[in-house]
């Protein structure tokens, strides 16, 4: 009796102890793996169960801890013990499903350790398994393993969870569902066959079905997932569409929750990106509106796929692009140019623009009348910027520029413009002002004709044909007017 008492508080203390950070590498040191290696088949079953808490406990901790429990050679036994039919074990296998996945979520490398022990058909026989919390753990070690790459995955598949991952999504406990559909995610997000082989499995209709659920766990999966599923190709995505996640997947961008929003805008940039009929079914449901309406009320990385959706929707063609324009997109995207300031969230704002900019001139005044041009001028010549992003900039700027007839827009750009982005510059004078006098002289009034006398280009180049043409626009007298040097040839003449 006294033994027995002594175990179990001993292998308590332990598994309290491996709650606390600070406690984990004493513990190591003291050769705490093997003192719970005899407690793990203990006969008192409270006692097996704590000490396999502590074991996954340990493992969560750290790459290194979970690595030691691979060395120990603990894992062969636990996972004998998930596959023994024995109802007083549910709770011990809960505790061991546990272990296998605080081991497997660290690293590729410790997940196949968890595959090469056989882990992958015990835990997928504990899927059939009656109780939940069971159902739960095997599941959640699933997605842990399978997260990782296309191969482990692939062994997850392998062992026959998927259909039963799906059955999960119809159980009633919320904890259930959610995880199943983790895992499902997780497994769909590798690749087009792995997608395939969850969709062939039936679970877009019950992932569907679940969006109304009332808990934002379940939810935030559910959009994961069904996202994952459409990303990889048109076919997915119609099927995704096809099963209604319109409109109720614009609601959830209003959702209290973060990630439920982020997830759920998700989906909609990854349905939007593969054609144009399925961005203009984003667009006839009130997909542009609402996520513009998303984009106001988010920052950051929260923010992303909105601002990516405009950019998909836009790229589609020249109507979809006038779209976003009048769904006021653009504006959007020159306010995420304004107050953001991580690199990665700039260069898609960019691209975005630049998206919706190269189709026509009007798309292009659309664009320049939003006052963006010298902040993406700025981003391109800021030294500080990453590379990415000032290659987005600079893509971008030129889309737009080579469209834009709108000259007040671009003047403004002289006084910066490095010479490859000042050669489209006047490509645009060049063809505008031939044809246009009020821009003529307001050319001269702002300086304009001034400034590119001072340029010195390349004889035979582009921007030389450019300002040949520009200063073929105007009277003789006038160019040399405003000619560098003129004063002082004027003072010379007076010498004579
Ligand atoms: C596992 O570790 C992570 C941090 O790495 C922590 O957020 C999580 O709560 C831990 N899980 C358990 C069950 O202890
Ligand atoms: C189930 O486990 C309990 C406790 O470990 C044990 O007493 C019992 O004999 C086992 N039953 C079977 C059918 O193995």
């Amino acid at each position: 009796e006294q033994y027995k008492k002594a175990r179990q508080q001993f292998v308590q203390t332990i598994a309290d102890q491996s709650c606390q950070p600070h406690m984990i590498d004493i513990l190591h040191q003291v050769g705490v793996l093997n003192l719970l290696k005899p407690l793990l088949m203990d006969c008192v079953p409270s006692i097996q169960q704590t000490a396999a808490t502590a074991l996954g406990r340990l493992a969560n901790h750290s790459d290194a801890m979970a690595e030691a429990i691979v060395d120990c050679g603990i894992l062969p036994q636990l996972v004998y013990s998930l596959s023994e039919q024995n109802a007083s074990e549910l709770f011990y296998k809960k505790a061991v499903a546990f272990v296998l996945r605080s081991v497997a979520r660290h690293s590729p490398r410790l997940a196949l350790a968890i595959v090469q022990c056989g882990a992958v058909d015990a835990l997928v026989i504990c899927l059939e398994e009656f109780d939940p919390g069971v159902k739960e753990s095997a599941a959640w070690a699933l997605g842990d393993i399978a997260k990782h790459n296309p191969e482990l995955a692939q062994s997850v598949v392998d062992a026959g969870s998927v259909p039963l991952l799906v059955t999960c999504l119809q159980e009633p406990e919320h904890a259930v569902k959610r995880v199943a559909a983790s895992a499902l995610s997780e497994i769909s997000k590798h690749c087009v066959e792995l997608a395939q082989v969850v969709v062939d499995a039936g679970s877009i209709c019950l992932l569907v079905r679940l969006i109304p659920c009332p808990e934002t766990k379940v939810k935030r999966q559910v959009y994961s997932a069904l996202g994952q599923i459409a990303k990889h190709n048109i076919d997915l995505a119609e099927m995704v569409v096809d099963a209604e996640v319109f409109p109720y997947v614009l609601h959830s961008l209003k959702d209290p929750d973060d990630i439920v929003k982020k997830n759920a805008a998700t989906l909609v940039r990854e349905v939007s990106k593969h054609s144009s009929e399925l961005a203009q079914l984003v667009v006839n449901a009130g997909g542009l509106g609402a996520v513009v309406e998303y984009m106001g009320c988010t920052r950051g990385n929260i923010r992303l796929p909105g601002v990516m959706m405009l950019g998909y929707v836009a790229a589609h063609s020249e109507n979809l692009a006038m779209t976003v324009i009048v769904s006021k997109g653009v504006v959007m995207l020159g306010c995420v140019l304004c107050d953001e300031c991580e690199d990665y969230m700039l260069a898609a704002a960019a691209w975005s623009l630049g998206q919706i900019g190269r189709h026509t001139p009007e798309h292009a005044k659309a664009v320049a009348m939003a006052n963006v041009l010298p902040r993406l001028l700025q981003l391109y010549i800021t030294e500080s910027y990453s590379e990415d992003l000032k290659i987005k900039a600079k893509n971008a700027l030129k889309s737009v520029i080579t469209k834009c007839t709108l000259l007040c827009a671009l003047e403004p750009l002289f006084q910066e413009a490095p010479e490859n982005i000042m050669k489209h510059i006047l490509g645009q004078f060049s063809k505008v002002l031939p044809h246009d006098s009020q821009a003529r002289k307001d050319f001269v009034t702002s300086g304009g004709l001034k400034k590119i006398q001072e340029i010195k280009a390349e004889p035979g180049s582009a921007m030389a044909e450019y300002i040949t043409v520009i200063n073929n626009c105007y009277p003789e007298e006038i160019i040399r007017y405003y000619s560098p040097g003129y004063p002082e040839s004027l003072l010379e003449k007076l010498n004579i």
